[in-house]
């Protein structure tokens, strides 16, 4: 089973674009591994607990669980509009899910692996939460965001994660691929080498706030939110899941296959998924090949400063989507982005790829293919008359670009995939322009050259749908289905050689795909 997670969303506002990235990028990952024939569990969901989530809730005047199931909704409704088709939806304040973090913590116990300790420390009463040295600015004290801070002594209980950072560092060395891309290895080796002897925090008392899963063996306590939420990775792949629990057999989602792959943005490396987690599952048990791969993204920025809240720059996904259709939108957030790197969002690059790439370059090829064999040959395709030099510089195109997609798709790197498949299509209009279709229809004596012209022009039709299925499905079946050829949609990646369309094949009704996006006109 090929398992893939991506970070759960925090529930405590308004799902964004770099939201939509992470989960339109694993989608993408999803559908290309099933197109390969493996077998897929796609994990997705959001983080419900956190003191932020309940004081948002009280100054809403709402409870917390009232609060996270209406933020919820709102990222159902999104994936769904967005064609994010997932196997298992994460949600952290599912019963299942708290009983295996109860279970995680009573192990541990048992283990010796936790131990409670009073710690005095700097807190900011505005942000409630405790600060270090990493929080000063650059003169050494404390920014205005922080409000008052006081000393404070707090008990808590902890995480014995000093004891596995002597074996993470082992197993960042040993493992090539622990992290993708490689470059972000050195990143995380100086976070780990940094927090050697440290443990970690993982309650939080109840009077200070209530949000969060009690402790098993001491009610006065909260789990804190990450620890939490980094369980569901397990919880809901089945982790010590109840029989009835209709969840799946964590066996097969988890040990069964190649190692889970967890795709995360930037941010949330060091120190959760790159120190915490791999800790956390040693911890627990599990053994150094079985632990999980990261594809660490980047982010989009706007004009290369970050999307936030009090610049008002944040991209509205949803609206997105209304003004310019979910295709536009899942294509665009793959294509103009080196998976691991940041990128800049611009609707109008948006509008430009998808216009250029989409609705000329694959949309007029389309147009060619089957339009004119609709009308010039009644709807059949056959290999008509002799191969000529072109004819075979096509099909070594089409075969080059295959093993540039798969090659790239393997790497996730979807951009340099789609790349590979517009360049074929490019490739196909230039032999539409040279062969010229539409002069050979005039003589009769030429129909040969007609029909294997317009045969090698359907045949590509039919293998750029499979290999931009993983990215655009709703389109891709509807070529398929214009190509009278649905199973193509059920095609393994290895099958793509020529002959998808067998002598004598007759195409559906053609009809256009990828209608321009109009823009209206700038005021200036
Ligand atoms: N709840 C935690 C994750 C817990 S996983 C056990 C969290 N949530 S988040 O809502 O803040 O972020 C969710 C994901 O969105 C993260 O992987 C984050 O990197 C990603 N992105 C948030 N803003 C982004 C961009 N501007 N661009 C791309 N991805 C970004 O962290």
């Amino acid at each position: 089973m090929f398992f893939l997670t991506t970070a759960i969303d925090y529930t405590n506002g308004s799902p964004h674009i770099g939201h939509a990235y992470e989960k339109v990028l694993a989608d993408v990952i999803a559908r290309y591994r099933r197109l390969c024939g493996d077998e897929v569990f796609f994990l997705t969901g959001v983080d419900q607990h956190g003191q932020k989530v309940q004081q948002s809730a009280e100054a809403r005047g709402v409870d917390p669980e009232a609060y996270v199931r209406e933020i919820t909704a709102r990222f159902v409704a999104l994936w769904e509009k967005l064609g994010v088709q997932y196997d298992g939806w994460a949600e952290t304040i599912d019963p299942r899910h708290k009983a295996c973090v109860r279970a995680i913590l009573s192990d541990l116990h048992a283990k010796g692996a936790l131990y409670k300790k009073s710690v005095k420390a700097l807190y900011s009463v505005r942000q409630e939460q405790y600060l270090t040295d990493r929080d000063r600015d650059a003169d050494g004290g404390f920014g205005p965001e922080w409000g008052e801070v006081v000393e404070m002594e707090e008990e808590n209980w902890y995480y014995k994660l000093s004891d596995h950072t002597a074996w993470l560092l082992g197993h960042i060395d040993s493992t090539p691929d622990f992290i993708l891309p490689a470059f972000r290895k050195n990143e995380l080796r100086n976070a780990v080498e940094r927090s050697e002897g440290i443990d970690l925090c993982i309650s939080r008392p109840r009077h200070r706030f209530q949000w969060g899963i009690e402790f098993p063996f001491d009610p006065d306590y909260v789990t804190y939110v990450w620890f939490d939420a980094l369980i569901n990775y397990i919880s809901f792949a089945g982790y010590r899941a109840a029989e009835n629990a209709d969840l799946p057999d964590f066996d097969r989602v988890w040990n069964d296959g190649p190692r889970a792959l967890h795709i995360i943005g930037k941010d949330i490396l060091v120190p959760a998924h790159g120190i915490y987690w791999p800790c956390m599952l040693k911890g627990i048990g599990f053994p150094d090949d079985r632990m999980p791969q990261l594809l660490v993204h980047g982010w989009w920025n706007i004009r290369g400063e970050k999307m936030s809240k009090s610049l008002g720059n944040i991209v509205d996904p949803d609206a997105l989507a209304d003004r310019f259709g979910s295709d536009a939108v899942r294509y665009y957030l793959v294509r103009d982005i080196t998976t691991g790197r940041d990128a800049d969002f611009d609707p109008e690059r948006l509008v430009m790829l998808y216009n250029t790439e989409l609705a000329n370059e694959l949309g007029n090829l389309c147009n060619r293919a089957l339009n004119m064999t609709k009308r010039f040959t009644g709807g059949i395709l056959t290999s008509g008359g002799e191969d000529h030099e072109e004819d075979s510089a096509l099909r070594h195109s089409l075969a080059t670009a295959t093993a540039a997609w798969r090659a790239a798709m393997d790497k996730y790197d979807v951009a340099a995939g789609l790349e590979a498949i517009n360049r074929h299509v490019v490739h196909c209009n230039g032999y539409a322009e040279r062969t010229k279709p539409w002069e050979l229809k005039k003589e009769p004596a030429r129909a040969p050259r007609l029909a294997r012209v317009l045969q090698h022009l359907a045949e590509s039709v039919a293998h750029a749908a499979v290999m931009l299925s993983p990215v655009l499905p709703d389109a891709a079946a509807k070529l398929a289905g214009q190509l009278n050829r649905p199973e193509l949609m059920n095609l393994n990646a290895g099958d793509l050689q020529w002959g998808l369309l067998p002598d004598g094949h007759a195409i559906q009704k053609p009809s256009p795909v990828f209608p321009r996006i109009l823009t209206e006109p700038t005021a200036d």
